[in-house]
Order: structure tokens, then sequence, then C-alpha cells
């Protein structure tokens, strides 16, 4: 009876394969709205050009700086970029990881860069090379608007970031202007990208076929070779552009009323940026725990769950975390984990007590992999359908924590975006450091182009 019960309060996570398929096709036309410039404006998937072009013009050798902003941590990385008598180049990097306080996250933009630049003129102390000016790469995870490589205005903030006096500005410029403020070192800003983009170059010096990237870790988000004339936002017919998609704010239109849940809702509701992002809240781990809390509260609450009583702290928003669900769904059978998780969380589980939390790790987790497949198929027969091509050989470059440590997310993600794109051969590679090497690479390319002392 009570499983019964359980079955029915999560079934309504179930996707068929028609409801994702109408998913992938409102994503499609969300797409198009945003890359047409008289539909752009009200479109919630922005499709935003990076200027990162289909081609390169060659790249300069020497050592770059990168910075890696908005995923789990904050990093500056040392790359040097060499030639290799194989492939034609090398990378090599040195890097070092930094928390960024929840204050600088949240307080003013002032705060946020100088901890930024704090942070390089500690990294330039440790590596002893404080004297050089180098050419800076910068990876900033956040839907911005470009007018260059160089040059781009920040949107909105996501995943919890919240920085006021930064929306609406030139993100380079913030981080010039930070330098300065410091006095004790200089570089040379030549390139800023979005972590999908930077995925997908550091991978396309491997493959050639990638012309995806995507990031399935706190936020989700993808970005892709679009044809320069269906980029109506910048001009020129020529070859091809990057687009970052920011599909993360899809729904924002209404979009995925049919789809979104009362968890979902009280998801956004609690967030900082309610009403945005709906799509990356289905999917991202800065909310997958989260919800899977919500679901647990919702079985204890209908006497179904632990005797109908939670703990203190699993009535306390935030406490059930993303890496719980993976580790939850690694159990190997003997109930260890999930015993320990719950425990540690202030609850004592009987064995169904711990099946029916694994089921609803399952549930949402799915559903992400799922609903995340869709929104990649629909980038992947979309452009199959710009090529004209019978059948489309593509690479996608992925990075983050969700596709990456899940231990079950890739396998079902995949085998979904196989059922929803025919006609298509597509490979999947994961990116190693694959933010610092492509921000390095692309500023390569970008020194290259500015014929840049390096
Ligand atoms: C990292 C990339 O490995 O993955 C970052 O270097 C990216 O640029 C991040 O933002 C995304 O994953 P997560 O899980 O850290 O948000
Ligand atoms: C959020 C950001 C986007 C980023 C993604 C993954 O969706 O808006 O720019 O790519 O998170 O980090």
């Amino acid at each position: 009876h009570t499983t019964e019960k359980v079955d029915q309060i999560l079934s309504e996570f179930l996707l068929t394969k028609e409801e994702l398929k109408d998913v992938m096709r409102r994503m499609q036309r969300e797409m198009d709205r945003g890359l047409r410039l008289e539909t752009h404006d009200e479109a919630s998937v922005k499709m935003l050009p990076t200027y990162v072009r289909s081609t390169p013009e060659g790249s300069e050798v020497g050592d770059f700086l990168a910075l890696d902003l908005g995923g789990t941590n904050f990093r500056v990385m040392l790359v040097k970029v060499g030639e290799d008598e194989e492939r034609g180049w090398k990378v090599e990097t040195k890097h070092h990881m930094y928390s960024i306080p929840e204050d600088a996250m949240t307080g003013t933009a002032e705060m946020l860069f100088d901890y930024i630049a704090e942070c390089i003129s500690d990294f330039l102390d440790k590596h002893h090379i404080k004297h050089k000016k180098l050419p800076l790469g910068f990876t900033f995870s956040f839907p911005v608007r470009h007018e260059d490589l160089d040059k781009g205005i920040l949107l909105n903030w996501t995943k919890g970031f919240k920085a006021s006096g930064a929306e609406g500005n030139n993100v380079v410029g913030l981080l010039r202007d930070a330098i300065k403020r410091r006095g004790d070192f200089e570089m040379d800003v030549v390139a800023m990208v979005n972590d999908t983009v930077a995925t997908m170059i550091s991978c396309y010096y491997e493959d050639r076929s990638c012309e995806v990237g995507m990031i399935v870790g706190t936020g989700c988000n993808a970005c892709y070779m679009e044809e320069m004339h269906t980029v109506e936002l910048v001009e020129g017919d020529e070859g091809r552009m990057c687009v970052n998609t920011e599909w993360g704010a899809f729904g924002e239109n209404g979009e995925l009323e049919d789809f979104r849940l009362e968890y979902d809702r009280v998801v956004d509701e609690s967030s900082l940026n309610p009403g945005h992002q709906l799509y990356e809240k289905l999917i991202g781990g800065k909310y997958m725990g989260e919800l899977v809390r919500l679901v647990l509260m919702k079985l204890v609450n209908e006497g179904l769950l632990f005797n109908g009583e939670a703990s203190d702290m699993l009535r306390t928003r935030g406490s059930f975390e993303t890496r719980f669900v993976s580790q939850i769904e690694s159990d190997t059978g003997d109930r260890k984990q999930i015993y320990n998780i719950l425990s540690s969380l202030g609850v004592l589980p009987s064995e169904l007590d711990c099946d029916i939390v694994h089921l609803a790790c399952e549930s949402v987790s799915t559903r992400a992999a799922h609903m995340c497949a869709a929104g990649l198929a629909g980038v992947i027969n979309l452009m199959r359908e710009r090529r004209y091509q019978d059948e489309l050989k593509i690479t996608v470059g992925v990075d983050g924590s969700v596709y990456k440590l899940h231990p079950r997310f890739k396998e079902r993600f995949h085998k979904v975006v196989r059922e929803l794109t025919p006609y298509c051969e597509i490979s999947f590679i994961q990116s190693e450091e694959g933010s610092g090497r492509g921000a390095a690479l692309i500023s390569a390319v970008a020194c290259k182009k500015a014929a840049c002392l390096i």
C-alpha cells in the first residue's frame, strides 16, 4: 500500500517520449526566436553571439593566465601554450582554487572583483610571475551580451550570485578596474568566454568535430556553432559563430508550465531569482538536492516515510546536498551509504525508508537527465537542419559536477539524446580543466589577431 502511494507521487516526475519531443520542439522554437532580431527581446532563450568564430587565424604560443568564475570553484590558472610536432600545439597548466566567500557573491560588484584581483595577486606571488604582464582569458559563466570577444555586459546574474552594480556593466571593465585599484600587477585581458564556450574550444583541439559545448553542473547551459547568416544580431554572413544559448532561462515565457511540479515552484520561489532560469532549476546541481528534500518532506507529510516524522535538519532548506543524490544512487544494495546520509540528517531510517529515498533521488535526477537531453537534442537537430546534411556527425564537449559525478546521469542522458536525434552520430567527450585551457587557447588566437606582444 505504502509503495503504491509512493509510486504514485513519484510518477509525476516521469516524462514520456512524446512529452520530451514536445519540450525539444518548444526549445527549438525559442532558440529560433532568440536568433532573430525581431523576436530576440521577448525570447526566453537568448542565443547570445560570442564572437568566437569558425575560422581561427592561427594562434600565438607562450604563457597565458586564465580565470574561471561561476562554477563550484573559482580558479586561477597559468597555461603554457606551446608547439607540438604532431598536433601543432600543446598546453600545460598550473592552477589554484579559491573559494568565493558568500559576502563577495552577494555584496557589491567592487567587492567581488576586488576579491578576484586579490586572488590573482596571490597566484602571481606563488608562481613568482608578478612582474610579467600576461595576456588573460576570463571564463565568466553567466549571460553576457558581447560587443566583441573582450567586451560584453552582464545581462543578469544566475546560480546564487547577486553582487550589485554588475548587471548592465562591461564585465571586462569591472575586472580591469579592480586590477588597477590594486596597482600591484598588470594584465592584458584579451578574451572573455562562457564556460560552455571554453569547454567546447578545449575539446575542439582534441577533436575537430566538437562544435557543441555543454555544462551540467551548478547550472546548466550549452553553446554550439551556428551559421553566421542566421545570427542576426551580428553583421556578416560568412562562416560560423559560436552561440551561447543560455538555455537555462527556457521556461520564462511559460513554456514549461505543463511540466513544472509543486516542488519546482517552491525551489523557484525561494531562490535569489524567482521566475528566472526555470529550465536550469529542473536540472542544475544548485537545485537538485533541494528538490529531493522537498519530495521527501511531501512523503513524510503523507505519512509514507520515516513514520511521518522528519528531523529539524531535514526540515531545513538546503540541508540535503546535491552530492547526496549521487552518493545515494551509487548504493550497491547494502543501503549503507543511504543509512549514513540519512542518519547524519537526524533521521533513523528503516530499510523501506532507505529504498524510498533512493527512489526519490532517482526520480528527480532521471527527470533532470531527460529534460536536459531534450534540450541538447533540440540543438543538434537544429544544426543538422541548418547544414542540410542527411547525417550529422558531431562531438559534444561536456563538463560539470552533475554530469561527471552522478553515477547514472550520463547513461540516462545519452540514451534519450540518441532516441531524439535520428540521423545523427553523436560522440561525447568530457573536458578536463576545459575552462582554463579553452580560455587560454582563445586568448592565444586573439593575441595572434591583434598581434599583441607576449
Ligand atoms: C568546471 C569548469 O570544471 O566545470 C567551469 O572549469 C564550469 O568553467 C564548471 O563552470 C561547471 O561545473 P560545476 O559543477 O562546478 O558548476
Ligand atoms: C548558468 C549561467 C550560464 C552557465 C551555466 C553553467 O546557466 O547563466 O552562463 O553557462 O550556468 O555554468
